[in-house]
């Protein structure tokens, strides 16, 4: 996949450049949640490089689904608190998406100023890729940037109607994420291991069905492992599982259940507490009254040995109930040794759940990839094609 790139060398001083970002994170009492390594701080690095060049810089993100009405509780005001501090400057907000005020704040910008557009998703059209609203935001600019992988998953009018209006170009993030999660599909290094956790199995099954002939180990973990213990027929006691996806696991196990490692032991709780007692427990044990919370150490000594001569890995998704920092220490051990092959081995993580747990380890910046998606990370790693990375392709 060939990308047109927002090159080093292009002019941008005094160009209006309109970039996409994906400032999409939790919002707790007016604060946006978002770490060093997370999406906001990661688009203000491409944000003060345009910055630095000249270039009048406008902002677009969504925040949430607002589904086209002006609702303040997502207002993109503690994106613009967020992105003043990153960026050590006042980002001047618009109380619109479009219209004559924003075009009178755009036409007193001076060069390297950043000014950041309301919530795209209060205008119904963006998310109907409406050509008419892309009509609107291109008159605002004379180049549109792309640097938000993380939605590039929905046709929406800012990611894809768009790129018919102005000249269209994929930022360093988008470009990065794209480069690295391409080069899987033709050259992922062998051993090549998938390793998957997390709730849902009917979004990661596209992932296994994609990866299952070249894998040489699928590790699986999480309440995803759980449909796998109960299509071997095993109980999971309270657990939770996706029941529809049993007989997907029972086809996988027949099939390819040598490459398929599943967690030998587990921690069990009575209780979703974080007082609640542990107990290790091998998987044939699990009582009814249980709940799965997190692999054992066996398992952990499994798949950390898997890991640990892998040339190629994907990560996507806890192995434990991370919600309750006690039940997570699985997944803190296998971010760990990941990041510990980084260098010799290709290492590939994503998915929100797990940022968190990277992000209080201090390994954020210690892998190949830490991709800023999550429902686009997934579709991208399925093989299926993202709207807004097509309208970028040469
Ligand atoms: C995400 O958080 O995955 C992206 O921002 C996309 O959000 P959406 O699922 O609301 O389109």
């Amino acid at each position: 996949m060939k990308l047109r790139k927002l090159g080093n060398t292009m002019n941008l001083k005094g160009k209006r450049v309109l970039i996409r970002i994906d400032g999409n994170v939790p919002v707790i009492k007016g604060r946006a949640q978002d770490g060093p390594h997370g999406r906001i701080a990661r688009s203000a690095v491409d944000i003060n490089w345009l910055s630095q060049r000249g270039a009048k810089v406008i902002v677009m993100t969504h925040l949430g689904r607002p589904n086209g009405r002006h609702i303040s509780a997502y207002s993109v005001k503690p994106i613009a608190k967020r992105l003043s501090g990153l960026l050590g400057t006042r980002i001047q907000v618009m109380r619109s998406v479009i219209g004559k005020d924003v075009e009178r704040a755009i036409e007193k910008m001076e060069n390297g100023e950043v000014l950041l557009l309301e919530n795209l998703r209060f205008d119904a059209r963006e998310s109907e890729n409406d050509e008419g609203f892309a009509q609107e935001l291109a008159r605002l600019a004379d180049v549109y940037v792309n640097d938000a992988f993380a939605v590039s998953h929905r046709a929406h009018a800012s990611l894809v109607a768009i790129t018919s209006h102005l000249p269209s170009y994929a930022g360093p993030l988008l470009a990065q994420e794209v480069a690295v999660l391409s080069r899987l599909e033709k050259q992922a290094k062998k051993p090549f291991v998938l390793m998957l956790g997390g709730l849902k199995m009917t979004t990661k099954l596209p992932i296994i069905e994609r990866f299952i002939s070249d894998l040489d180990n699928l590790l699986v973990g999480g309440a995803l492992a759980n449909v796998f213990l109960v299509a071997k027929g095993l109980s999971v006691g309270r657990s939770v599982y996706e029941e529809a996806s049993v007989e997907s696991a029972r086809t996988l196990l027949r099939t390819h259940g040598d490459r398929i490692l599943l967690p030998l032991d587990v921690v069990v709780v009575r209780s979703l507490r974080k007082d609640a007692k542990q107990r290790e427990v091998a998987v044939e044990e699990i009582g009814e009254t249980d709940r799965i919370v997190d692999i054992g150490p066996r398992t952990r000594k499994l798949f950390q040995e898997t890991l640990s001569t892998a040339k190629t890995i994907v990560w996507n998704g806890p192995l434990g109930y991370c919600e309750i920092a006690a039940f997570c220490a699985g997944t803190r051990d296998v971010a760990k040794v990941i990041a510990h092959q980084t260098g010799s081995t290709t290492t590939i993580v994503g998915g929100g759940d797990t940022l968190p747990v990277i992000e209080a380890l201090k390994l954020a910046d210690k892998y190949t990839l830490l991709s800023t998606g999550g429902g686009a990370l997934l579709q991208f790693l399925a093989g299926e094609s993202l709207p807004g990375i097509e309208a970028l392709t040469m």
